[in-house]
C-alpha cells in the first residue's frame, strides 16, 4: 500500500546535509510507491508554543497562534508516516524542530491527548561520528516522538562525520536513507 510520507527538515541550511538526507529519504521512498511531501522549516514563520493550554480548552484549530505551524498540521494530518529530520544542535535536535514539536501538543489536546497514530522515523546530521553523541537524541526520540506519541518507529540515520554542506555525499548514509526510505 502506498503511503504519504511527511519529511520535516529543519535544518537552516538549504542542501546542508540534513537536507541531503531528506532527499535520498524521499528518492527511495518514491521509488517504493510512496507519495512524499518535504516541509523546509527555515521557510517558515513557525512561533514557540505559548503555554495557553487554549486548545485543551477546545480553542484554535488546532492552535490558537496563526503561522505557518497551520501548513504542517494539514500536512501531518495525510502523514502516514513522519520523518523528523535535524542536525545535531548541543546533542539534541535544533531549535527549530523543538519548537514543531513543542506544537504538536496542540494536535494531541485536540484529540483527547491521544495523538492519531502514525509512523516515526529520524534523520540526523551531525558533527561528531562518536557513538556516544547521539545517546541524548536516540532516546529522545524513542521517548518522546516514538513511545510518548504511541507511534511506530521505522527507522534512523545518524549521519556522524558531515560538518561543512556536501561532507554527508562522501558517507554511506545517504544509501542509508534512501534505503530506509524504500522500507516505509
Ligand atoms: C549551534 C550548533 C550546534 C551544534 N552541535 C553539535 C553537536 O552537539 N554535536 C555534533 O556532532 N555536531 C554539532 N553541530 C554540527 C552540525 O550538527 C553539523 O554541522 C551538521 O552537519 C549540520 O547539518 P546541516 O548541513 O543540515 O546544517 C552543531 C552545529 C551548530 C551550528
Amino acid at each position: 500500500m502506498d503511503k504519504h510520507v511527511l519529511v520535516i527538515n529543519a535544518s537552516p541550511r538549504a542542501e546542508g546535509n540534513t537536507e541531503a538526507l531528506c532527499d535520498a529519504l524521499i528518492a527511495g521512498a518514491k521509488k517504493a510507491g510512496h507519495r512524499t511531501a518535504k516541509i523546509n522549516v527555515r521557510t517558515m514563520d513557525i512561533k514557540p508554543c505559548l503555554g495557553c493550554y487554549q486548545c485543551l480548552a477546545g480553542k484554535g484549530t488546532p492552535c490558537i497562534q496563526k503561522d505557518d505551524m497551520k501548513e504542517i498540521y494539514t500536512a501531518l494530518d495525510q502523514a502516514d508516516t513522519v520523518v523528523f529530520a535535524s542536525p545535531l544542535y548541543w546533542w539534541q535536535v535544533n531549535a527549530q524542530m523543538k519548537t514543531v514539536i513543542d506544537r504538536l501538543f496542540a494536535v494531541a489536546a485536540a484529540n483527547n491527548m491521544q495523538m492519531p497514530q502514525k509512523e516515526a522515523a529520524l534523520l540526523i546530521a551531525a558533527e561528531d561520528a562518536r557513538e556516544e553523541n547521539f545517546a541524548q537524541i536516540v532516546p529522545y526520540y524513542q521517548t518522546c516522538l516514538v513511545k510518548n506519541l504511541n507511534w511506530i518507529d521505522r527507522g534512523m540515520v545518524l549521519a556522524g562525520g558531515v560538518n561543512m554542506p556536501g561532507d554527508v555525499q562522501k558517507t554511506p548514509y545517504l544509501k542509508q536513507a534512501e534505503d530506509l526510505g524504500a522500507s516505509l
